[in-house]
């Protein structure tokens, strides 16, 4: 753990009642002289840290941006896997390109990276993904499941089912999915996941799962040809959102649900998405491959593939695509 890390946890740990300087610099094994420039440097990036004879430092306010110390410090340690290692970008290209060249490196799976801008964020089907600064969480998550190539979809439902229960815990709102990857509220899209992989024949090498969730733009943040279809928290719940609290929420639901992937509970996961879905039990239209698959939508199987009913009675695996709902 950096040093940053250390004091936002210890006195994030410490609320009200403050920690002292001494205290302080004694548990980090540093001078109180080396704590003090720390924290003018974090009063610096926005944090409002009260210093006072009495209770030491104390925690008034953290500042609406990510930042990686202050991410894994309202983490602390809370998560098995999927954000130990968190890095913020002020602005990338795409979050799924940064870990897709550390995948290649060789880095820990569970890391993450977080961008306040992409300049060439990208969603499923070639379509760009608007990710202006500091409006959103977009951001990447590297695993390396132990998981057959064809079951991948189960990474994107898990995903969606911890969006879900993320913007349930924090503000209370009930979302529902679009299969695959798509996160409604009121109908409007306010997030989307993109799953990347890369393998072998018969195993996963790694998968990129690159979550894109609209929390603070306004409707006119949004490029003309989304508006209609997308929406943001701040729209929906008409007031801005804390955004570093939501990233920790969502990470810690991504890897409680990731965790049960990896134990082979996939049907646990599934039967949360089922009760969340929007898809099941409706008519569908789905572009794939070139084609056009109509019916009802059935079930998910065991690999997260979606099971279309068709006119003819026949069941269609669905494993991608463009899906419209039917009225
Ligand atoms: C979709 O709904 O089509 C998926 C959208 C995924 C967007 C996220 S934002 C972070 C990550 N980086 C990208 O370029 N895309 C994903």
């Amino acid at each position: 753990m950096n040093i940053d890390t250390a004091i936002l946890t210890a006195i994030r740990r410490a609320g009200e009642a403050g920690l002292a300087g001494a205290d302080l610099a004694q548990r980090l094994g540093v001078s109180r002289a080396a704590v003090w420039a720390r924290i003018e440097e974090l009063r610096g990036l926005g944090y409002d840290i009260e210093a006072s004879p009495h209770r030491g430092y104390h925690l008034v306010s953290a500042p609406d941006l990510l930042h990686a110390d202050d991410l894994l410090s309202r983490l602390d340690g809370a998560t098995r896997c999927v954000g130990r290692d968190i890095r913020v970008f002020e602005e990338t290209t795409s979050t799924n390109d940064i870990i897709e060249k550390l995948a290649r490196d060789g880095v820990k799976e569970g890391a993450v990276v977080f961008a306040e801008a992409q300049t060439r964020g990208r969603g499923r089907l070639g379509r760009r993904w608007a990710s202006p600064v500091r409006k959103g969480l977009w951001f990447s998550v590297l695993l390396r499941p132990p998981l057959r190539p064809q079951a991948a979809t189960q990474l994107t439902v898990a995903a969606a089912v911890a969006l879900g229960a993320a913007l349930r815990e924090e503000y209370g709102c009930m979302s529902s999915i679009k299969w695959p990857n798509d996160i409604l509220l009121r109908g409007r899209k306010v997030a989307g996941i993109l799953t990347e992989m890369s393998a072998e024949l018969d195993c996963i090498k790694h998968v990129v799962l690159g979550i894109g969730l609209n929390a603070n733009l306004a409707a006119g943040d949004f490029p003309m040809e989304f508006r209609r279809l997308a929406t943001s928290l701040r729209v929906e719940l008409g007031r801005a959102v804390d955004r570093p609290a939501l990233a920790v929420t969502v990470l810690r639901h991504l890897d409680a649900a990731y965790a049960l992937v990896c134990a082979g509970q996939f049907a646990r996961v599934a039967d949360e998405w089922a009760g969340q879905c929007s898809t099941l039990g409706r008519r569908v239209r789905i572009e794939v491959g070139g084609r056009t698959v109509a019916g009802q939508a059935e079930a998910l199987d065991e690999d997260g593939a979606l099971l279309v009913r068709t006119q003819h009675g026949r069941l269609e695996r669905i494993v991608g695509g463009d899906v419209t709902l039917e009225k």
